[in-house]
């Protein structure tokens, strides 16, 4: 006889999840009130997998007190080619050329897949004696920032849609799991949308959109285009980028001039940029195709005609980045973006293959404001697989790397 499920999970309510085909809430089975691993059945293994590569982001409310150890063991429920080491490296990353030392991300040290993010300065926290945190500040990363009083009106953007991984040197998890420990008192924040629209969203919430809606919205040519190329991520992307401003929508950079030129870059070899297909295969979903595609990250473009087998490379980097915004942009949409709300104690999956996300809010004039402090854990680990590509064709790279 099959083991009983008692695990269960629904659907967040459709004012929230729109047409952003996101989110769902799960139900720990009766008399567990913090996950207990050691208690879950294969069964409800099994509905857990079920809830979040069909719905890409789940929640389970009220997790405060989980031990930090137990998330790594969780995200390989989800992933079992995850590795035990965080997609950001073995140790925290103190290098300032490195985007995660801006916000000073540091690491629990009894879990160092479990990184610590956040805005604020912490004493005695999980073993560390003194820990600073800073959010990204609204002023300092778009081309065109948004204006004080504009800030003051409460708005915000997302900063820079992504998906965890350094496109160098380690493979994209499968999963990121995110937990709240604090949530910052400050009032709702609004995204503004190119068409007009505006959302209130919690201050602070991470917004994600789903690839496989952004894949939908394709025209039948751009589906065909996006399912025959393999992309080329830059070499040490997020260095090359790391002086690059963002557009306003954060799903590009719109003008060239300040990347870090690829001589000056910390030492690097091919074998180790990442080079992954445009449209991924999701694990449970396999009729299902997903857009996965960093657009300030790109580099070159592979695609392939499937009839003729000719291949067309397109390495002009402004180029590849405006043909890949073309496409994605049309998520940006109000109804398309599943902001997520944070309540303290929330531990939060993401389908890190299946999702782009984006940190939000302006939080960092409140930094020193006991009550303004936020803190999260986050778990994402490099998988030992490379994403699947939708469409397999002679030639496609699934290795996850540049061949040489
Ligand atoms: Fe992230």
């Amino acid at each position: 006889m099959p083991e009983a499920t008692s695990l269960t999970f629904s659907l967040l309510p459709e004012s929230i999840r729109q047409s952003s085909a996101i989110g769902a809430e799960v139900q720990l089975p009766p008399g567990m009130s913090i996950l207990d691993l050691d208690k879950l059945t294969e069964n409800d293994k099994d509905t857990l997998r079920k809830a979040l590569f069909e719905n890409q982001v789940i929640v389970i409310r009220k997790q405060k007190g989980i031990d930090p150890t137990v998330l790594p063991k969780f995200a390989k429920i989800f992933d079992p080619n995850a590795s035990d080491i965080h997609s950001a490296g073995e140790k925290a990353v103190s290098d300032p050329k490195n985007i995660l030392s801006a916000y000073k991300a540091g690491r629990i040290p009894k879990a160092p897949q479990v990184g610590i993010i956040g805005s604020g300065i912490f004493h005695d926290y999980e073993g560390l004696k003194e820990l600073e945190v800073i959010h990204l500040d609204h002023t300092l990363f778009h081309e065109t920032p948004l204006e004080q009083d504009e800030l003051d009106q409460g708005f915000t953007r997302p900063y820079r849609w992504h998906m965890d991984t350094p496109f160098y040197e380690r493979l994209p998890g499968e999963v990121t799991i995110l937990h709240s420990i604090r949530i910052p008192n400050v009032p709702d924040q609004k995204i503004k949308f190119p068409d007009g629209t505006e959302k209130t969203v919690g201050a602070g919430a991470t917004a994600f959109f789903s690839g496989a809606r952004a894949f939908a919205l394709l025209t039948p040519e751009e589906q065909e285009f996006a399912l025959n190329t393999t992309v080329t991520y830059a070499p040490q992307a997020y260095e090359y980028i790391r002086q690059c401003k963002a557009s306003d929508d954060g799903l590009t950079i719109p003008t060239m001039g300040r990347e870090v030129p690829v001589e000056k870059l910390s030492e690097w070899s091919w074998d180790k940029v990442a080079e992954h297909p445009m449209v991924w295969r999701n694990p449970l979903n396999p009729e299902r195709p997903f857009l996965q595609v960093h657009g300030c990250c790109v580099y070159k473009l592979t695609t392939r005609d499937p009839k003729t087998g000719e291949v067309t490379v397109m390495d002009d980097v402004e180029k590849v980045r405006s043909v890949v915004y073309n496409m994605q942009k049309k998520i940006y949409a109000a109804e398309n973006i599943y902001p997520h709300r944070w309540e303290e104690g929330d531990l939060v999956i993401f389908h890190n293959r299946g999702v782009m996300h984006s940190i939000t809010g302006q939080l960092s004039k409140h930094k020193l404001d006991e009550d303004k402090r936020r803190l999260l854990w986050q778990c994402t680990m490099t998988s030992m697989e490379p994403p699947k590509a939708f469409r397999s064709y002679e030639g496609v790279n699934e290795t996850g790397y540049v061949r040489v």
